[in-house]
């Protein structure tokens, strides 16, 4: 019998990798870039599944270009802002995401950005280079204290969670507002506040929502000027959940310390945004979940969803599951 056809639309670490070579006939796209929508639409053509990352548009037009035999679409990454869920839902076609596994790993880099941040680690990584460390100083770089302070989280899900238990490590007060949520967990010492008490009591804001219409530039100038001058901005969610242009007002006229970002708006962010000319503030190029290990287990976690829906068997993680009703 003839192996399903697929395409890969990046290489992946071999863990989940060697899983579709085993079970499919693979196309893979071999660039360090990902394929232009060209490029994507001619290699979808005729393909039984499709595995994509965060960085691939894949709307109605490429599972029409793909065919109706296209049997499932397998993100390689928690967030699917980048797959129109209702095109694929519409066409029967089930889409899959790979939580619980890069959790750690984002929570620790959202923490990591969090230190840096108030502890200046950037700035002063560049004195030295600058050749400006010319003694100890009493007044020299100070930051902000991270005992004691209240940390605020935007979206209380595994990975706000996960920034919670760190913080409450760090002797942290924790506050999250997340509509969604549907019960509190008692097994963590956070209490929910709304919007507003967040932002205005809040010495840390760390983004943990997912990008859709409602959180797309949530942080506004509106919600950057209840900000504490103080306060620190965390973004390891997704870049549109900031207004970044509003943000780039308020770390140019210091109306808050700082600001932490593994993600941008947009991405790569270009080399001459006025971000960058900023010193309050870190970026990272969306690299929260790249650890070793998550990395592997995102890719065997894409694998064995992509295999699933290829012999027809329910999606392990499935995030439109309405496919599957009647
Ligand atoms: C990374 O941003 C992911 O969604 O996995």
């Amino acid at each position: 019998m003839s192996k399903p056809r697929v395409f890969v639309t990046r290489a992946i670490p071999e863990k989940g990798f060697a899983i579709v070579r085993d079970f499919c006939e693979v196309d893979v796209w071999g660039d360090e870039l990902p394929p232009s929508r060209d490029e994507l639409i001619n290699h979808v053509r005729g393909v039984d599944g499709l595995l994509c990352l965060l960085t691939d548009k894949i709307d109605g037009e490429v599972m029409d270009e793909a065919g109706p035999q296209l049997k499932v679409i397998s993100n390689h990454a928690v967030g699917f802002d980048n797959i129109d869920l209702s095109a694929a839902s519409a066409r029967k076609i089930p889409v899959s995401n790979t939580p619980d596994v890069l959790t750690d790993a984002t929570a620790d880099f959202a923490f990591a950005l969090m230190m840096a941040v108030a502890r200046r680690i950037n700035e002063g990584e560049r004195y030295i280079r600058d050749g400006k460390w010319k003694t100890w100083g009493p007044m020299t770089l100070l930051g902000v204290d991270i005992k004691g302070a209240t940390l605020g989280l935007i979206g209380f899900g595994r990975i706000g969670k996960a920034v919670a238990r760190r913080a409450l490590g760090f002797d942290m007060r924790v506050v999250y507002y997340d509509p969604s949520e549907k019960k509190p967990d008692l097994n963590i010492k956070a209490t929910r506040v709304d919007f507003e008490t967040l932002l205005e009591e809040s010495d840390f804001i760390s983004l943990h929502t997912p990008l859709t219409p409602d959180t797309r530039h949530l942080i506004d100038s509106e919600a950057l000027s209840k900000m504490k001058p103080s306060a620190v901005l965390i973004n390891t969610a997704r870049g549109p959940v900031v207004d970044s242009e509003a943000l780039f007002e308020a770390l140019n006229e210091r109306r808050i310390f700082g600001a932490g970002l593994d993600v941008t708006e947009p991405e790569p962010l270009p080399l001459d945004s006025p971000l960058l000319t900023l010193d309050n503030v870190i970026i990272a190029p969306h690299i929260a979940s790249a650890s070793v290990t998550s990395r592997a287990q995102m890719s065997w976690m894409a694998a064995q969803n992509l295999i699933a829906g290829l012999k027809g068997e329910r999606l392990p993680n499935c995030v439109n599951p309405q496919v599957y009703s009647k």
